[in-house]
């Protein structure tokens, strides 16, 4: 069993960004700056916002923070969006996701510029995406892809059964999978919660993408020897011998699957850093985008 090691892959990428914008610097150009808006005080929200900036600095971009209360309006939201949207000096940003209930998600994924739409969330980039258009792709099934491909684990033809349909990961790997690519050119199977005899379907697999955010739903008897498992969830377990109170879990539990699988992702420090290094790089390519 082979771990894929997202941490490690994430800093080699982060090196070969840092390397990009140290040539930036040397040409006397400016270097890439990323936004990230933060509605609220959700604490998986914030670990991530803050890592995806603290990350910015680590490697030299620019990055701003905009951190707004829980209340905030929608039309205040829209307007901060604007801003950034014809602000020359930010090449790309993010709407941290969830938003609160009174927001709605469509409308301001709608608004963001899709030049700076470095998620990929805006449906002109999601249409690009499924066209084989350039376009930014989303971080975490771009992260995916390239920890399949740099650890050169064969996808053609492959079995993968993606595990959840959301637009952030499920929907775009599915997609992104079936396509002649590299870490594609397999044949995709989407399950989620109204599939019907599920195990049934995970043990003909080859390769799992589990994203539906159950922790620990994935156990060995569903999955075939010699499986690749990619695991997206990242759930919070409460667990009071920890100081924090709490523990990460996957949606695979690791100790039952690992032993059958040949390749497995760890929780943390598989796919979590792996979305990190990938806005990065989307970043730099909207920096080179806009010239
Ligand atoms: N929430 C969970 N994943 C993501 C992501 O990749 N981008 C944003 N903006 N929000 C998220």
């Amino acid at each position: 069993m082979i771990i894929l090691d997202g941490k490690k892959v994430s800093n080699d990428i982060k090196e070969e960004i840092a390397a990009e914008v140290l040539k930036i610097k040397a040409n006397g150009e400016r270097v890439p700056h990323l936004a990230a808006i933060l509605v609220g005080t959700d604490g998986a929200s914030m670990t991530y916002v803050n890592a995806k900036v603290k990350a910015c600095e680590k490697i030299g971009f620019n990055s701003t923070l905009i951190d707004l209360p829980e209340e905030t309006s929608e039309a205040v939201l829209l307007e901060k969006i604007h801003e950034l949207n014809t602000d020359d000096a930010i090449d790309g940003f993010i709407v941290q996701l969830p938003l609160p209930k009174h927001i709605d998600e469509q409308k301001v994924l709608m608004a963001v510029n899709a030049d700076k739409d470095v998620d990929g969330f805006h449906p002109t980039n999601v249409g690009k995406m499924a066209l084989d258009l350039p376009s930014f792709l989303p971080a975490t099934p771009y992260g995916i892809l390239e920890l399949l491909e740099r650890y050169n684990v064969e996808t053609s033809g492959k079995n993968v059964v993606v595990m959840g349909r959301s637009h952030i990961v499920g929907r775009p790997m599915s997609i992104l999978m079936s396509q002649k690519r590299k870490a594609g050119d397999a044949t995709v199977t989407v399950v989620h919660s109204r599939t019907k005899d599920l195990a049934e379907i995970t043990k003909q697999a080859d390769i799992i993408v589990a994203a539906i955010g159950i922790s620990e739903f994935l156990k060995g008897d569903m999955v075939k020897d010699g499986v690749v498992i990619i695991d997206v969830g990242i759930t919070r377990v409460p667990d009071e011998t920890k100081e924090r109170g709490y523990r990460l879990a996957g949606d695979v539990d690791f100790d039952s699957v690992s032993p059958k699988a040949s390749y497995i992702t760890p929780v943390p420090g598989g796919v979590g850093p792996m979305t990190i290094a990938m806005l990065l790089k989307n970043t730099l390519q909207a920096r080179e985008i806009h010239g």
